[in-house]
């Protein structure tokens, strides 16, 4: 881990280089993107091109074979197998946000929400509890605080996925296709407050197919073919003006299904 890096200072995220492959497979191809504080990039890309590896990549899930990782003043080289504390410190920078939400079923709502601060990060207990409170308060679950995740809708359990990632105070929001398991009544709700967080400054990565949200949130957009960023650039360019073929099909398709 390197103290504040001069040249990263300016974004929240520097991506280097950052290359892995499973086996026989090169899943990631030397993925260099930049996130300023504040900003939202949203990625997209076809089904196994390399967006989910990508994000667990970015929060230590997975270990790059090659490249840099920096969020805020922790940067993770990768060009030798890093150290579990380097790991640990780059994961806690951000929280992961998945497609299938992923709450403890045994859990309640609240639970999920006081895990992490209570169990990872050792916060003390009634300060990690009121703040979970207010944040189901801020989205109108506060009435569902014990419920447990199967009495709640996809829509609701997804708001919760989205609590608990903010419970953990992280740098930086990772979302991975959140809203592509919900049925299409239930979506809105959770880009709503997708927004409100944009708009309150959360710097937020977002794999997601919804094309009206990445054009009226995100800042960046990433095309990602075959683990490598074919193109990336403002919403207005890389979807309404791409650059490459293979951006215009993936956009096309997106846009006009069958
Ligand atoms: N743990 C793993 N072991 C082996 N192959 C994997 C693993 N995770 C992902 N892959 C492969 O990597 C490629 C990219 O997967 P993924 O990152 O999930 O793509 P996307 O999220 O864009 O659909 C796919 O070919 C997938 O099968
Ligand atoms: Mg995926």
């Amino acid at each position: 881990m390197s103290p504040t890096d001069p040249t990263t200072a300016s974004s929240l995220l520097t991506v280097e280089g950052v290359s892995k492959r499973f086996g026989e497979i090169e899943v990631l191809r030397s993925v260099d993107l930049r996130v300023a504080r504040g900003e939202v990039l949203a990625v997209i890309g076809a089904s196994g091109s390399g967006k989910t590896t990508l994000l667990r990549c970015l929060n230590g899930l997975e270990v790059p074979d090659a490249g840099r990782v920096a969020i805020a003043d922790t940067a993770v080289d990768f060009s030798s197998r890093p150290a579990p504390r380097e790991l640990r410190a780059l994961r806690d920078r951000s929280a992961m946000v998945f497609q299938h939400y992923h709450l403890f079923p045994h859990r309640t709502v609240l639970e999920n929400i006081t895990e992490g601060p209570l169990v990872v990060q050792r916060r003390p207990r009634d300060q990690v509890h009121d703040e979970a409170l207010a944040l189901l308060e801020r989205v109108g679950l506060a009435s569902r605080a014990g419920a447990y995740p199967h009495e709640l809708s996809g829509g609701q359990q997804q708001r919760v996925g989205i609590l608990r990632a903010l419970a953990l105070r992280p740098e930086l929001l990772l979302f991975d296709e959140p809203t592509s398991a919900l049925d299409p009544e239930l979506v809105g709700d959770v880009l709503t407050l997708m927004r409100d967080l944009a708009a309150e400054g959360w710097t937020m990565v977002v794999v997601t197919h919804e094309l009206q949200f990445a054009r009226e949130v995100a800042q960046q957009v990433a095309f990602v073919d075959e683990g490598r960023v074919l193109e990336h650039g403002s919403p207005a360019q890389v979807l309404r003006a791409p650059r490459e073929e293979r951006t215009r099909q993936f956009v096309h398709r997106l846009l006009h299904p069958l």
